[in-house]
């Protein structure tokens, strides 16, 4: 199969728009992370998606559309509270979860009577979905549990040769996944933290539940305990607890630049003025470069949990979440 890596044309983004409308898969930028997208229709091109990531068929696949009105396609009611939700944060890093209609097959929504739905905030995005002409769906463009790509060079790495095309539009603006709200069940529920926070949500539609309602019914993203992992050992550390003496194969994701010299192995820092949005577009980029340093362990640094800090949080304990011994 061949693979391109190619920066976006418009010539380039007719062929991929073909691609999908012809059930191929194409990894394609948005203002959090890569996707890796098919035609939301076509149920075999979205096995290939499960196939490729190696991704449990129970784990449902979140499908992007460019404009509200191929939402009223998919959704079979949208409550108050989720209209005005995606009507301040569309097209961006938000991802709701409605009830389902027929025309949704069900190996993208696992067998679950509801879809999760996103318009992203990225051109490329929004052009290979306008011209392919039908909603896409695209999980993160990684394998299963694997940290997420920021860049096109990481979806090339990952799952490079088992891909039709990956459209290069250069890192992510946000670099954490899509906060995800569900309102399928009684109260709005907050499933994952990401790109729109908190606070600035509850501002909106007030108090969200943190969690799901019913665990047992349904499968929340991060509920694995190894999403989002390096291969590399993680161990999480408080602000400021470096070794004083680490050797060369311990490597530090420190949040904000140390205020004196360390000795690691290799050293990361997310932002050195400990900006939070900083921080989260270098988030999965630096694992990626900690990941690939040769390291035995990874010591990551906490940070606060607010704002754009819970969803950094959030992916920092899955990678430093138990392993396979494999
Ligand atoms: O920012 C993002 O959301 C990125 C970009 C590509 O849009 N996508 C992404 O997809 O992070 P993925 O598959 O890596 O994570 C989506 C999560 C999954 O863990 C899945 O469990 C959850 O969304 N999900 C999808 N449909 C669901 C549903 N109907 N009910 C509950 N959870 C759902
Ligand atoms: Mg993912």
């Amino acid at each position: 199969m061949t693979v391109h890596l190619v920066n976006s044309s418009p010539k380039i983004l007719h062929q991929a728009a073909l691609l999908i409308q012809q059930g191929g898969l194409v990894a394609f930028p948005t203002e959090t992370v890569y996707g890796l997208g098919a035609n939301a229709l076509d149920p075999m091109a979205v096995a290939k998606i499960f196939e490729v990531k190696n991704r449990p068929r129970l784990d449902p696949i979140i499908v992007h559309v460019a404009d509200f009105s191929q939402i009223d396609s998919l959704a079979a009611s949208i409550p108050e509270k989720a209209k005005k939700l995606m009507e301040k944060f569309w097209p961006g890093p938000l991802t709701v979860i409605l009830p389902k209609k027929k025309i949704v097959p069900d190996i993208v929504t696992a067998g679950l009577p509801s879809v999760a739905l996103r318009i992203p905030n990225h051109p490329i995005a929004l052009d290979l979905i306008r011209q392919s002409k039908c909603p896409i769906a695209a999980p993160s463009a990684n394998p299963f549990e694997y940290l997420s790509p920021t860049t096109a060079q990481h979806v090339m790495d990952q799952i490079g040769e088992k891909v039709d095309l990956i459209l290069d539009g250069g890192p992510c603006s946000i670099g954490v996944e899509s906060t995800i709200i569900d309102f399928s069940q009684k109260v709005p529920c907050l499933l994952r933290p990401g790109g729109w926070v908190l606070e600035k949500i509850e501002k909106v539609i007030g108090p969200v539940r943190e969690g799901i309602e019913n665990p047992s019914s349904i499968l929340a993203p991060g509920q694995m305990a190894r999403h989002y992992s390096p291969r590399t050992r993680v161990n999480l550390i408080s602000r400021g607890q470096y070794r004083e003496n680490a050797s060369e194969k311990i490597g530090l994701l420190c949040f904000r630049a140390p205020s004196r010299s360390l000795h690691y192995g290799h050293i990361e820092i997310l932002s050195v003025s400990g900006d939070f949005k900083e921080a989260a577009a270098n988030l999965f980029s630096a694992l990626h470069h900690l990941d690939d340093a040769g390291l035995q362990e990874i010591d990551a640094e906490r940070v606060p949990e607010e704002g754009l800090g819970r969803a950094i949080m959030n992916r920092l304990r899955k990678a430093a979440g138990q392993k396979n011994e494999a």
